[in-house]
């Protein structure tokens, strides 16, 4: 579907042209003064000079003009030539029907394309924190956001499993259990197919070997060794490695699954290993690739540089590989399996310099084609209330579970609490359990999404979870609403199939369907931009006019038949919309709470 502003601005257009005028004098906005109008124009301003006219004599012609619209009502020259004036009411509700029609309620799509997201990036046997929520969050959200729009998206956890870590776990290992055939160098038959460890074993084995190898330098050396022989094929630490993978995948996807987060692909660090040798081969024969002070580097700065690009590392001067390295890696099999046209890296936006580095490089030597378009979402750090990077009470490092438990077990109260003041809905325990999870995630992905990605905010859960204000709960609270009506009107018997949306009846009215004529204009500046936080403020909006309509107007107790059906035509239309906004930002609505 055309975009409302693009038809009226058609409009005014047209009659710029009927008066003589260029017709792209007519672009129209919406109002900044809502109070006196719904558009406005400013082409006679600009057509002043051009035409040698005073503005509001040219603001006159085109209001003249108008006055037989179809699209467009109280059209007002108002001086020194602005043009101010309405949209016609039967107009908005032909738009609105064919929205509630139209597939994907009028969304234009582009030519689909096929894109790779690489997010979430936790690390094998470390806790997720909550430096991984953001990255699960509008990775989640922006492959939602493109896959709506039609393309094809997938997603890749890219795991952090070719560290230090492994070696510390194996390390650590080696000491409690040195009699696991997994450290025997003589053995060549197979390991055994169950893990040696628990998760929990897992989770404390990780942070014990990290403390001691930070004190005993002798240990370190041990687990350096270990990463080294682990990364060079030893036949034991590789099964090890498996094991740990297994162990903490299986744990990862159940944390991942409770934020509602899912990825196509669990490739990771280490599945780039085999692509290292030829690669480095070729940057050394097509001569990008030198050695410089003992490492080898390929040159990445450019002539435009405002400040200095450091070369791009590619081995260290012992030969190992680096993160660097691995990301190219990464992105050779990526090319080779799934050529996409865009691989998106949704991480950090400290780490913005460093891709910079790994894009050019991959680009210089060939391994991505010049077509595909390589983009770095950075996003900014999530800090506490004193704004400072969040931290538990006593100082340490969030883990993302404590953090999401804390805010569930907070939200069971809230709902628990409205049970006993509001109407008893008879809900049991086990159902305002799970709404309480709804509700909780709807908090903390709202509480994220809602800002521009690339800036640093509070993670202010006493706002985050409110009722009220600009708040995940509060559009929660919207969309069960409107469901709770719908019930009740099928609940009597009552049936709007086939009705349409009458003219607005009231401007609450009005205003709620122009809040929902914006829904194509934002969702494709959404795609566009892949930035959720624009979903989140329309829908905020939106919910707001919804709620405004909804305390002025009757709608159950209408007696007028076809009012209350186009009431509730206009009412599963926004439900509809609202429901879209939320499953693209990664969470849904429950029944009740
Ligand atoms: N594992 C990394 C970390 O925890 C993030 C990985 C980001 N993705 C990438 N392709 N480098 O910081």
């Amino acid at each position: 579907m055309e975009k409302l502003l693009s038809i009226i601005s058609r409009e005014i257009g047209d009659a710029f042209e009927a008066c003589g005028y260029e017709r792209e004098l007519g672009r129209v906005t919406v109002s900044n003064r809502p109070d006196l109008c719904e558009y406005q124009c400013n082409g006679a301003m600009a057509g002043a000079k051009k035409y040698h006219k005073a503005p509001f004599m040219i603001a006159d012609e085109v209001a003249e003009k108008l006055q037989s619209s179809k699209v467009v009502k109280d059209v007002a020259s108002v001086k020194p030539g602005f043009l101010n004036f309405n949209l016609d009411n039967e107009y908005l509700a032909s738009y609105i029907n064919q929205m509630k029609t139209s597939k994907k309620h009028g969304i234009e799509l582009s030519a689909p394309e096929k894109i790779v997201i690489d997010y979430g990036g936790p690390n094998v046997a470390k806790p997720l924190h909550v430096g991984h929520l953001r990255s699960a969050i509008i990775g989640e959200s922006v492959k939602r956001i493109l896959r709506y729009a039609g393309n094809e998206v997938i997603g890749d956890a890219h795991l952090g499993d070719w560290g230090l870590q492994m070696g510390l776990i194996i390390t650590e290992l080696k000491e409690r259990k040195p009699d696991l055939v997994y450290f025997d160098h003589e053995y060549t038959g197979e390991y055994p197919e169950e893990a040696p460890f628990t998760i929990s074993e897992l989770e404390e084995i990780y942070p014990t070997a990290s403390k001691k190898s930070k004190e005993d330098e002798a240990y370190k050396e041990a687990a350096m060794q270990a990463t080294f022989e682990l990364q060079h094929g030893k036949r034991g630490y590789q099964a090890l490695l498996k094991h740990i993978l297994n162990v903490s995948v299986t744990d990862l996807k159940r944390n991942y699954a409770n934020l509602n987060v899912s990825f196509e692909l669990w490739k990771g660090e280490s599945d780039a290993q085999p692509y290292i040798p030829d690669m480095v081969q070729k940057m050394k024969d097509d001569g990008f690739a030198y050695i410089s002070d003992g490492a080898l580097v390929v040159d990445v700065k450019e002539d435009t540089d405002t400040k200095e690009i450091p070369p791009c590392m590619i081995l260290k001067s012992d030969g190992a590989s680096l993160y660097n390295t691995t990301d190219l890696a990464t992105m050779v099999w990526r090319m080779k399996d799934y050529n996409p046209d865009e691989i998106i890296y949704v991480v950090d936006k400290r780490q913005e310099l460093y891709f910079t580095q790994v894009f050019r490089c991959a680009r210089k030597t060939g391994i991505v084609k010049p077509e595909t378009e390589l983009k770095f979402l950075g996003f900014g750090t999530m800090n506490g209330k004193d704004g400072r990077p969040f931290k538990t009470r006593d100082g340490g490092v969030m883990r993302l579970e404590h953090l999401i438990s804390g805010i569930n077990e907070e939200m069971l109260a809230k709902i628990q609490e409205n049970q006993k003041t509001k109407e008893n809905l008879g809900i049991s325990t086990e159902e305002a359990e799970n709404t309480a999870k709804m509700v909780a995630l709807a908090a903390i992905k709202f509480g994220d999404l809602s800002n521009q990605a690339s800036k640093d905010y509070i993670f202010d859960i006493d706002r985050f979870t409110s009722f009220e204000g600009n708040t995940g709960p509060y559009i929660l609270y919207t969309i069960v609403r409107i469901k709770s009506i719908l019930n009740k009107y099928h609940g009597l018997g009552k049936d709007d199939s086939g009705a349409v949306i009458g003219a607005a009846h009231s401007k609450s009215e009005k205003d709620l369907m122009l809040e929902l004529s914006k829904f194509n204009a934002v969702m494709e500046s959404a795609f566009e931009e892949t930035a959720p936080h624009k979903i989140c403020s329309y829908i905020y909006d939106l919910a707001n006019a919804f709620n405004s309509f909804y305390h002025g107007t009757k709608i159950m107790s209408e007696e007028n038949e076809t009012v209350q059906k186009s009431y509730i035509r206009l009412l599963e239309l926004t439900k509809s919309v609202l429901e879209t906004c939320i499953d693209v930002l990664g969470f849904s609505a429950p029944e009740r709470m």
